[in-house]
């Protein structure tokens, strides 16, 4: 078990009070990360002080502790999983060696892309969801989007301890574009295009932490696997929090749903008008916002055919979703895998060698993860004795990147033209009419124990307290 001294500055288990430059370095990068927390984090949130989840100690038993604390207050602090130095690479060209401690020369390039990809991710969210706050249907869910926030804080610290500790200069330049960087500024923003768009509304949230974070699960799952050991053993401590997050999202829906559903028996209707009229989320709006949500995070795993991730895989870089698991001979050459192409306008099937198309093979199996997860929300529906389910749409449905990005789809999977897709696009995705609905029940219901009237309560509380606990203190 690793221990963190508490009484430094920068809470870490890595032994920071050894490597005074490093520490001298990240100790000059703190106060632009609260300056950047203070700018574009939680609005209005400073004198706060929220019952958070603070990581204490890596081991499974005892790595969280709960209290109230201003958010800036918080331990960001740098936490790796125990290692094991025996570890071996298990995957690609490398396989069988031991793992790195530090980065191959002829990796570095791309290692250090990889990690300020990911690094980008983690103040972005935060920065999309900043007015969310203001508009909580509940305290306690406005306990779990601040949870979320300082997370992903330290996700990003994360990511910063190793751009300081291992790329030198350019590993400092960068952690410092990390907090340059904005979600959606014109002129500078984050990296990848799901981290730009908005976060309008917490059904939005709720499709976002469900989708989207998971995206962020199978990025470190895969990251998890990697050669260099810092980046494996930092991503692995990463993913215990991301199913905090994942969680915010699946329960979020549910208790929409469910609410939703109460109020279309109450009516014995299903007119999106009259559900409306009631206060409630109509589910053909939910569905669209799926719609958006989904295709939107499935760009996110990139081009389905490509030679960088084909180079990130043989060289140790980046693994697969479980890639222990697997029982192929994680090497993968001369295997092939089904991809999807345009040809004439028509999608069909081709294999291509598996090594390039594994950003797809990672999109496949987010789709299945996800997919269960809907199915779940379906039974919220089934038991209310209510018809309606919801899908999730066709892989080529509403795609801006890849092969699929040339093509107009219905989410049901069939090939439409151009006059087609603008004549149902308002059926497929949230209108700026599904935007306004939702952003009118959007009050801030902030009173220990209430809940706006679109969502049901949860069915308990946080850390076994009630769900009525005043979860934040307005200071
Ligand atoms: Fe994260
Ligand atoms: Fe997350």
């Amino acid at each position: 078990m690793s221990t963190i001294n508490y009484s430094e500055k920068i809470p870490n288990n890595v032994n920071l009070g050894e490597d005074r430059t490093l520490q001298r370095a990240l100790e000059g990068w703190q106060p632009n990360f609260i300056n950047w927390w203070d700018d574009v984090g939680p609005d209005g949130s400073t004198n706060y002080e929220v019952y958070l989840r603070t990581a204490v100690s890596v081991d499974p038993q005892g790595w969280a502790q709960f209290g109230h604390v201003k958010m800036r207050d918080y331990r960001w602090g740098i936490f790796l999983n125990p290692g094991d130095a025996n570890r071996e690479i298990h995957f690609g060209d490398h396989k069988g060696e031991k793992a790195w401690q530090d980065v191959p020369g002829e990796h570095r390039a791309n290692l250090r892309r990889i990690i300020v990809t990911q690094g980008d991710t983690e103040p972005a969210s935060v920065e999309q969801q900043r007015h969310l706050g203001l508009t909580a249907p509940s305290m306690y869910d406005l306990r779990n989007l601040f949870q979320i926030n300082v997370e992903e804080g330290r996700h990003l610290w994360a990511m910063v301890y190793l751009l300081h500790k291992h790329f030198g200069r350019d590993g400092r330049e960068e952690a410092e574009a990390l907090l340059q960087r904005t979600s959606g500024d014109e002129n500078n923003p984050r990296i990848l295009g799901a981290f730009n768009e908005k976060t309008p509304d917490w059904l939005a949230f709720f499709m976002f932490t469900y989708f989207t974070d998971r995206d962020g699960k199978f990025q470190l799952s895969a990251l998890a696997e990697s050669a260099f050991d810092p980046l494996a053993r930092t991503t692995k401590f990463m993913l215990t929090e991301e199913a905090h997050h994942m969680f915010v999202g699946e329960s979020g829906v549910s208790r929409v749903l469910q609410r939703t559903a109460q109020v279309m028996n109450e009516l014995k209707t299903d007119d999106p008008q009259k559900v409306r009229a009631a206060g409630a989320i109509d589910l053909g709006t939910i569905q669209r916002y799926l719609n958006f949500h989904y295709s939107v995070t499935i760009d996110l795993f990139g081009a389905d055919q490509s030679s960088n991730a084909a180079t990130f895989y043989s060289s140790g870089l980046k693994g697969r979703y479980e890639e222990g698991k697997r029982t192929d001979d994680h090497v993968l050459k001369g295997q092939t895998y089904k991809v999807l192409e345009v040809k004439d306008g028509q999608l069909l099937e081709k294999d291509v060698p598996m090594l390039n198309a594994l950003n797809e093979v990672l999109r496949d199996d987010f789709i299945k993860d996800s997919v269960a997860g809907v199915g779940r929300w379906n039974k919220v529906l089934e038991k209310a004795g209510i018809p309606t389910r919801l899908t999730v749409p066709h892989k080529a449905f509403n795609r801006q990147i890849g092969a699929l990005a040339g093509i107009k789809m219905s989410p049901e999977g069939r090939v439409v033209n151009e006059a087609e897709w603008a004549a149902k696009k308002s059926e497929w995705l949230p209108t700026p009419e599904d935007f306004a609905f939702v952003a009118s029940l959007m009050g801030r219901v902030v009173d220990p124990g209430k809940f706006a009237g679109w969502i049901a309560p949860p069915v308990m509380g946080i850390n076994r307290q009630p769900v009525d606990f005043e979860y934040v203190r307005f200071g």
